[in-house]
């Protein structure tokens, strides 16, 4: 059984869910070109847990939004699943996006005159899934069982974030992105944030944040470091393939 659950974790460890193949986005504003993002290449395999940093302006929340399907790039290209996103259709764009990837915005997105409950199960609209069970498990993961009925008003920041991250993981993604999850938290709240993240990497999410938060970005595995564009440095763990040594080592 042992073994089993090794080879299950040496398998995922090699499976690539995202690439990002020269990614560029380039803004003009009159007579000014902005390139948010030039060129940056990189892959991340299922199971990861990576931080992306760098001052303000770098283009991680660019980064982050084409990561997610929420936008496209000016050139270059994101393959999910081996799959490539050019060309598809905004239909296909959005399918692909609720299938694959839970994104938690800057300030929380939730809406104000819904309760919790109904917050977490909104993205489930336009899904199949079960959404009252799963919202249930949700609650209890990010431990607002005693909250469902609160508006978000009612909330303190922590608990809207943790309602926020519960919301990303409704429609069951293999892939949560997160734009400065712990920006508008107290130290406290910040820490049951990242706590939050490694018990949900640990369970097989692959966890991608933005962050300012050197706490945060510390207790990543993997550390991509951003500036003017391009991707500065990446501290990428290794994989040894072979038979008997598929263990991570950075
Ligand atoms: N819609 C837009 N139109 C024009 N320029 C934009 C747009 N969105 C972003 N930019 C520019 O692209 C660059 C990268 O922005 P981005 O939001 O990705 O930075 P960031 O690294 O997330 O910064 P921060 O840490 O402040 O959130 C910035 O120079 C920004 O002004
Ligand atoms: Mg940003």
């Amino acid at each position: 059984m042992i073994n089993r659950i090794v080879t299950m974790k040496e398998a995922a460890a090699e499976t690539i869910i995202i690439e990002a193949k020269g990614l560029t986005k380039l803004y003009r504003r009159g007579a000014y070109e902005i390139h948010a993002l030039d060129n940056v290449s990189f892959s991340i395999r299922e199971g990861e847990f990576l931080s992306i940093v760098g001052p303000s302006g770098a283009g991680k929340t660019t980064l982050l939004q084409l990561l997610g399907c929420m936008d496209t790039p000016s050139s270059g290209e994101m393959l999910i699943d081996n799959q490539s996103t050019k060309g598809l259709s905004d239909a296909k764009l959005t399918r692909l996006r609720r299938e694959h990837v839970g994104f938690v915005f800057q300030g929380f997105g939730l809406l104000p005159t819904l309760t919790v409950m109904e917050n977490i199960v909104l993205p489930t609209l336009f899904s199949r899934r079960n959404a009252q069970s799963t919202a249930e498990e949700l609650l209890e993961t990010v431990g607002l069982s005693s909250r469902r009925n609160h508006r978000p008003h009612e909330l303190s920041g922590g608990e809207m974030q943790r309602a926020a991250i519960a919301r990303a993981l409704i429609n069951g993604p293999k892939l949560l992105l997160a734009d400065e999850p712990t920006g508008n938290l107290d130290s406290t709240n910040g820490a049951a944030i990242i706590k939050l993240f490694q018990k949900l990497n640990r369970d097989g999410l692959t966890v991608v944040v933005v962050t300012h938060n050197s706490t945060l970005a510390e207790s990543t595995r993997r550390v991509i470091s951003m500036r003017d564009g391009k991707i500065e440095s990446d501290s990428q763990p290794v994989f040894n393939i072979g038979s008997n040594s598929n263990h991570l080592s950075i």
